[in-house]
């Protein structure tokens, strides 16, 4: 069992679900409140002791590396005009963590983008991945939740998980619950988008997962699944036997900003978690 410093953030997708406004903003450098969705992925990271952030991505999205490094221009301009504050909200991105790059080529599928970042992680390491589509307002960070089932599992591997109405559940990855223990579950068994009559139950894996790095053994051989894609989820199924496979419903609220609703959901709450504007932001709310 290792600590876990490093994570991935798979984020060359094109975002078509979220088209016109993603046809030239990456759906990553959408705005949650005051900052992009990427950012809010990232300082959970951050506050779960995270340091290295592994961003699989595309020459498209570049506007993704600048936002995590200085603007020295912006930096000038500012501390001129004396404006102390906004420097020190500019300067947060880049000490965040250290921060590596690494090309997904083809969109092959989630499994794929994470065997794109093999060569960051170590043989015996054990390391997160992110979805930021997926950003979560909650007291503890979500990772660091999971992390407790990390090391109460000695080394398990963990998913975030959460209950959708029936329903939903073809959206998701859905698991079979083989041991319920405290505040987590052991996995028996774990499919990617099921029909809703051959989904195991209705709790669903969302973008958040501590993995053993065994995994990339069996993504190097892993086969197209669903949607023809290479599917983390099918090589996750081998890791339920050992290092074993773990499930936390975390305290929190999730939002999928891949989607308007959801992604109007996260503004709302996020407004609503701001000191600065939540009482305006409740006036405006009633008045609806
Ligand atoms: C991915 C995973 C799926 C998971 C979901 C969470 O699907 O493949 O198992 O439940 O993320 O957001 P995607 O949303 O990328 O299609």
């Amino acid at each position: 069992m290792s600590v876990i410093k490093k994570a991935i953030f798979p984020i060359a997708g094109l975002g078509t679900r979220f088209l016109p406004a993603t046809k030239s903003t990456p759906k990553e450098m959408l705005i949650v409140l005051d900052r992009p969705v990427i950012e809010w992925a990232v300082i959970e990271a951050a506050n779960s002791g995270i340091e290295e952030m592994i961003f699989v991505t595309s020459s498209k999205k570049n506007s993704i590396i600048e936002h995590f490094d200085r603007s020295e221009i912006l930096e000038t301009s500012l501390k001129k005009k004396k404006k102390i504050d906004q420097i020190k909200s500019i300067r947060s991105q880049n000490q965040l963590g250290s921060f590596s790059f690494v090309i997904q080529d083809e969109p092959k599928g989630l499994g794929h983008a994470v065997w794109c970042a093999r060569k960051f992680i170590g043989k015996d390491e054990d390391f997160a991945v992110i979805l930021p589509d997926d950003i979560i307002l909650s007291k503890i960070p979500a990772i660091k939740q999971l992390m407790k089932i990390h090391t109460k599992t000695k080394g398990g591997s963990v998913l975030g998980l959460e209950k959708v109405p029936k329903k939903d559940v073809s959206k998701y990855g859905v698991i079979k619950i083989r041991d319920k223990y405290n505040n987590f579950f052991s996995i028996s068994e774990l499919v990617e988008k099921p029909k809703i009559s051959k989904a195991p139950s209705n709790l669903t894996v969302v973008g958040r997962y501590l993995l053993n790095s065994k995994i990339f053994n069996y993504l190097s051989r892993q086969k197209k699944g669903h949607g023809n894609e290479i599917q983390l989820t099918d090589s996750l199924v081998q890791l339920i036997e050992k290092p074993g496979l773990y499930g936390i419903e975390f305290d929190g609220k999730r939002f999928d900003c891949g989607s308007k609703l959801g992604f109007i959901e996260a503004n709302v709450n996020f407004g609503l978690s701001d000191n600065e504007i939540r009482s305006s932001l409740k006036g405006m709310l009633k008045k609806l």
